[in-house]
């Protein structure tokens, strides 16, 4: 018989109601004659406002709770049309569920977000962290509903592997060997044939090799789970433990794999500004006062499209310097990705036909011999949000890249397959939810959008 305070907050009128809230006390003021409490009962990010009188029967109990304290008020919602909250809660009752000790690690005043990490089992009680991981839920909701609704099938790809799909050997080993007591063959060499699965596995660093044996045969999957990398890659943005969403479609190429992209990202960021307003406000205000406007153009305006040469192009012709010098061949670094985002377009851009050789073995080479068909967004204040390519259907050249990417054949067997039976163009793409996340909260740090992050020297929890 309790009312969620985000029920409160839905009704425009309250007309004295009798309401039972349960909830955590976030702030108390006390004056002469009453105390001012809010409450929150994590069904909104707002709080309630409570007043209790000095004539209820535990007022000194009351004045003396900790914050964090669970507690039980009943009483009557009342309408203060004047005041800077809607409504407030006249207490009759307030009992006391749970009291917590007095020496709460976090205090009122504001905390760094570096600081909040090491506390990441309270920080979901801060304001910041509270909007942030809403949003990841509802984004999460609002990516499966539009593949749906788009009549894309759902694929649990394997987070246990034997493939590397990427080629780029950045994988966390699985294995349940003793270390330190290897058993060795006769020649000298381990054994896997000890090891449980009997050969070398890792943890998937991508879904897309085996979301492709389902294109081929339901046309428009995705996968949208856990992927793992050991890059020992010590920024703001690359996480050993992250999630990615991966379409993949079967009779597609690079333009639809772009059209599908920008459709969906579009979705995802209206979905938010609808359900998530509070949250999104609050992120605004506090984390990023450029997160509405960016949304807005992010819905609004066309992405720009580009080629990898006319980048390389851009940033030679830039009026800036950069610490990674540019040439054509390079792999794009965050500040010319950031640069080519926001200076240049000042909105998402789509770069296109990188050179073969920085690109995954298994994009469609195009007629130049020097670029393949890949699509990268780059995106304001994130840089890379989405790699995607039209995939190299032809059975030939995708044989000749497995050699020239010195991967070995027999591993790549079953993927040579899906071109021997029935090949056919298709395309897709890896979303990297937490960058998804980083660009609609305005976070900075990926460490700030995960509950429990993993990263170099970090695997708290
Ligand atoms: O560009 P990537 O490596 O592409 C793939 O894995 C393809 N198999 C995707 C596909 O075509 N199906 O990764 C895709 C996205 C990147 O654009 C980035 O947003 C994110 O995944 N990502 C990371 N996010 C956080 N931490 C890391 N270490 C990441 N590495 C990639
Ligand atoms: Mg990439």
């Amino acid at each position: 018989e309790t009312t969620l305070i985000k029920t409160l907050y839905q009704q425009a009128q309250h007309g004295d109601d009798q309401v039972c809230v349960l909830g955590w006390l976030k702030t108390i003021r006390t004056a002469k004659k009453l105390s001012f409490l809010e409450v929150n009962d994590g069904s909104s990010l707002k709080n309630v406002q409570v007043i209790v009188e000095k004539d209820i029967a535990n007022y000194d109990e009351i004045t003396k709770l900790p914050i964090n304290s669970t507690v039980k008020v009943t009483g009557q919602v009342v309408d203060t049309p004047k005041a800077k909250q809607p409504f407030e809660i006249h207490a009759a009752e307030l009992s006391v569920k749970g009291q917590s000790d007095s020496d709460f690690p976090l205090q009122k005043k504001r905390h760094s977000f570096e600081y909040l990490r090491t506390q990441a089992h309270l920080r979901p009680r801060t304001n910041t962290f509270y909007a942030v991981f809403k949003i990841r839920s509802l984004a999460a909701f609002a990516v499966h509903q539009f593949l749906q609704e788009h009549g894309f099938v759902y694929v649990n790809t394997p987070i246990i592997t034997s493939s590397d799909a990427e080629g780029a050997g950045d994988m966390f080993q699985v294995t349940t060997l003793d270390l330190n007591n290897l058993p060795k063959t006769e020649a000298g060499k381990v054994d896997e044939s000890q090891d449980f699965f009997k050969k070398e596995t890792n943890l998937t660093v991508s879904g897309q090799l085996t979301a492709e044996a389902f294109a081929l045969a339901f046309r428009d999957v995705y996968t949208f789970g856990p992927t793992f990398r050991a890059e020992n890659s010590h920024t703001p943005r690359h996480a050993a433990e992250f999630w990615m969403i991966e379409p993949e479609m079967a009779f597609a190429d690079l333009q639809a794999e772009m059209a599908l992209s920008e459709k969906l990202l579009k979705y995802v960021v209206d979905y938010l500004m609808q359900k998530a307003p509070d949250e999104l406000a609050f992120l605004d205000a506090n984390v990023d006062d450029g997160l509405l406007v960016r949304l807005k153009k992010t819905s609004q305006a066309d992405f720009a499209q580009i080629t990898y040469t006319k980048a390389i192009e851009l940033l030679e012709k830039a009026d800036r310097s950069f610490d990674y010098p540019v040439k054509w061949g390079i792999d794009l670094q965050t500040e010319h990705e950031r640069y080519l985002s926001e200076e240049v377009y000042q909105k998402p851009v789509f770069v296109t036909d990188y050179p073969k050789g920085i690109k995954a073995f298994y994009m469609r080479d195009n007629p130049d011999g020097k670029t393949v068909a890949a699509a990268d967004l780059l995106v304001p204040r994130i840089g890379e949000l989405i790699g995607g390519s039209q995939r190299e259907e032809r059975q030939a050249e995708l044989t000749k890249k497995i050699g020239e990417f010195d991967l070995n054949p027999a591993e790549y067997q079953w993927y040579l397959d899906l071109r021997k039976y029935g090949e056919t163009k298709h395309a897709g793409f890896g979303i990297g939810f937490e960058r998804l996340l980083m660009y609609v909260t305005g976070m900075e740090n990926i460490r700030d959008v995960i509950p429990f992050p993993r990263t170099p020297g970090n695997a708290e929890f």
